[in-house]
């Protein structure tokens, strides 16, 4: 799935390229497969990601994941299906999906074997008959192993990792590749289904709706979620384990799922229960939640370093388990997960909201007014290191600018458009690119529209420039 409304192209100029294009091609003629040759070239091996160039493939546009995932805590094994259903946006003779470790077994395009080739990250489909362009065709995958995690360019952990009793599986920013062989770049959002199979007495969680849990041979469970909404692959997640879970409801009725390691479940249990009211204030805010599930899951210290808004149903740490950083990880469901950033540049959209989204709290129940959080911000010398818009290399884009000077921007941009604006601003974006993915540049040309007027200079200084400016 890719719905970006971007700005800056014009649909004219688009049609009489693709007029002209099509006329070339009849012209051109004699080649295509009615005269048995070949015109279908390979899909790029990755998208050209400014941080990351090999994530992602292109020549198509997958629409839906269903995963079918068999795991045993005892070897670490995890036994795979992947059933990819796609669109070619290009004639395609092969294509590459992103996949680190495990070994593939079969492969098919559309039912028919395919041809498998594997070079590093990179796992190459050569279907038997070449696939059109705007064919909608569905790969199938199996694979199996014993997944390993990945270390980032930040010296994180992410990944599929392996715990005493079950798993762990985040994936901020290339870490889904470890567990499911896919278009793991964010551009390329689809809708999923993931079939966990463990042992009975496991709980296997998921992102989106639980839609069934029964036995199966072995003494296992199958349980399968879904996410009908469109999900960026590094928001993809599974928990594997001995949890305590509460069940309940939040908003107009959608299922919230918790889930927290039984030794955390009192100390934990206050605020998981005041998750539907901050889900609720935060609508309030920034518009429809976005999705028809929610949740937050708890693990033991020492797995995760981080807390990650995986979609529906953020993972914390238990050190990080926090009414804070529950407000960031929710604030994300709308600015990260339904607005998704277009590549990893783009990342501050992500972190500068979810920032944001913690002085606006403290500024209502905490009374810090965000005047205040954004000069405590101003004044540390590690926000100004680089420009949030622009983080120098891979290694950088998870840094404090990306945060905090993410949110300064938007400060910024409030004292300068007024606080209604600023209120119709945040809802406004949460509702054009619902969905969907965007850019800095999205959304400098969608904040200037709708303050009605040029606000170069403030994008100049508090979102490209290097250093400090003198006045706050
Ligand atoms: N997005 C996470 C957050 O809410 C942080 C992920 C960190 N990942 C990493 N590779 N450093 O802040
Ligand atoms: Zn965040």
């Amino acid at each position: 799935m890719h719905r970006s409304s971007r700005t800056g192209r014009s649909p004219r100029a688009a049609a009489v390229l693709a007029a002209a294009l099509t006329v070339l091609g009849l012209l051109a003629g004699g080649c295509g497969p009615e005269t048995g040759g070949v015109r279908g070239t390979p899909g790029a091996a990755g998208l050209r990601d400014p941080y990351f160039p090999k994530l992602g493939n292109g020549g198509y546009d997958v629409r839906r994941y269903a995963l079918d995932l068999a795991f045993d805590p005892e070897t670490g094994r995890l036994d795979g299906t992947a059933r990819i259903t796609a669109r070619a946006t290009q004639d395609l003779s092969a294509l590459n999906l992103d996949l680190a470790g495990l070994t593939v077994g079969r492969a098919s395009v559309d039912g028919e074997p395919a041809a498998v080739n594997r070079a590093a990250d990179e796992l190459t489909l050569r279907p038997r008959d070449e696939l059109r362009e705007g064919a909608e065709f569905t790969v199938t995958v199996d694979y199996a192993g014993v997944p390993e995690p990945l270390t980032d360019p930040d010296g994180s952990t992410e990944g599929w990792m392996n715990t005493a009793e079950g798993a762990v599986a985040v994936g901020e920013p290339a870490g889904s590749m470890t567990w499911f062989p896919g278009n793991h770049h964010p551009s390329d959002k689809a809708v999923y289904e993931i079939a966990l199979t463990a042992p009975s007495g496991l709980t296997a969680l998921s992102n989106g709706v639980r839609v069934s849990t029964e036995p199966v041979s072995g003494g296992r469970t199958r349980t399968v979620w879904r996410q009908s909404e469109p999900m960026a692959s590094y928001l993809a997640t599974v928990m594997i384990g001995r949890y305590a879970t509460t069940t309940g409801t939040a908003l107009d009725g959608i299922p919230v799922v918790t889930a927290v390691e039984p030794s955390l479940a009192a100390a934990t249990a206050g605020l998981r229960a005041e998750l539907p009211e901050l889900l609720a204030r935060q609508q309030e805010r920034f518009g429809p939640y976005p999705f028809g599930a929610a949740g937050a899951v708890v693990t033991t210290d020492g797995l995760l370093g981080y807390a990650l808004e995986t979609q529906t149903r953020p993972v914390f740490p238990a050190a990080a388990f926090d009414r804070t950083t529950l407000v960031h990880e929710l604030a994300h469901q709308w600015f990260g997960n339904s607005v998704t950033p277009e590549t990893w540049r783009d990342l501050w959209l992500n972190e500068g909201f979810a920032t944001y989204a913690e002085w606006l709290y403290e500024e209502e129940y905490g009374s810090v007014p965000t005047r205040q959080s954004f000069e405590a911000a101003f004044a540390e010398d590690a926000n100004w290191a680089f420009p949030p818009a622009d983080p120098p290399t891979a290694e950088n884009l998870f840094d404090p600018p990306v945060y905090q000077r993410g949110a300064m921007v938007l400060h910024e941009l409030r004292e300068t458009v007024g606080d209604r604006v600023f209120d119709e601003l945040l809802r406004g974006w949460a509702a054009k690119y619902r969905h969907a993915n965007a850019s800095t540049e999205d959304f400098t040309a969608y904040a200037e529209e709708v303050a009605g007027r040029d606000l170069g200079a403030l994008w100049d200084v508090w979102l490209y420039g290097d250093g400090r400016p003198e006045e706050p």
